[in-house]
């Protein structure tokens, strides 16, 4: 419990870095570094939980350990409400499929050799990369180190 609450917290700090230093002017941007859930949006709430989701999972394949279940709000990605509903809606929708495609297949990989877990796992932190690289940009350098290498 305890682990989990600091690593949100880190989260939400590194994002907030990474907006104010070069981005302040992004309307998605809006609510970074905002750690009280109730002043933030459901998708950055479930954004936090993908987060948390892709680092244990990088964690566990570095372990040689089985993959851990995605959480299942990520149902809601194209329906969550945002911070700002103004972001091009055609980029974040296609992303938001595309990644609900890549859990599938990153699930299929649970009795796979460990090196398709790993392709699919890297496929997943792409997908955050991508849409990140169209909207609010803070998140990078939390995204930046889920890569397993
Ligand atoms: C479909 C596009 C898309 C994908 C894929 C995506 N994000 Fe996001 N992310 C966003 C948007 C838009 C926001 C702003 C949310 C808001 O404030 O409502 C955001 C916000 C965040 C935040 C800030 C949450 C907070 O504390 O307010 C983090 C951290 C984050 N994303 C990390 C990730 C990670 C890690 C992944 C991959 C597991 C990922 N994102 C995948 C679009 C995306």
């Amino acid at each position: 419990m305890k682990k989990k609450f600091i690593s949100i917290c880190t989260i939400s700090a590194l994002f907030f870095a990474g907006c104010t230093s070069n981005n302040t002017s992004q309307e998605s941007c809006k609510n970074e570094g905002d750690i009280n859930p109730n002043g933030s949006s459901e998708l950055s709430l479930i954004m936090r939980k993908m987060a948390t989701h892709l680092a244990e999972n990088r964690d566990a394949l570095k372990a040689g350990k089985g993959i851990v279940a995605a959480p299942k709000e990520i149902d809601n990605l194209l329906t969550a409400k945002k911070t700002d509903e103004e972001i091009d809606k055609t980029i974040y929708d296609g992303y938001a499929k595309l990644y609900q495609q890549r859990i599938i297949e990153f699930n299929k990989t649970a009795s796979a050799p460990d090196s398709l877990k790993i392709m699919a796992h890297n496929n997943l932190v792409s997908t955050c990369r991508d849409c990140h690289s169209n909207f609010c940009p803070g998140p990078m350098v939390v995204i930046n180190q889920l890569d397993i290498k």
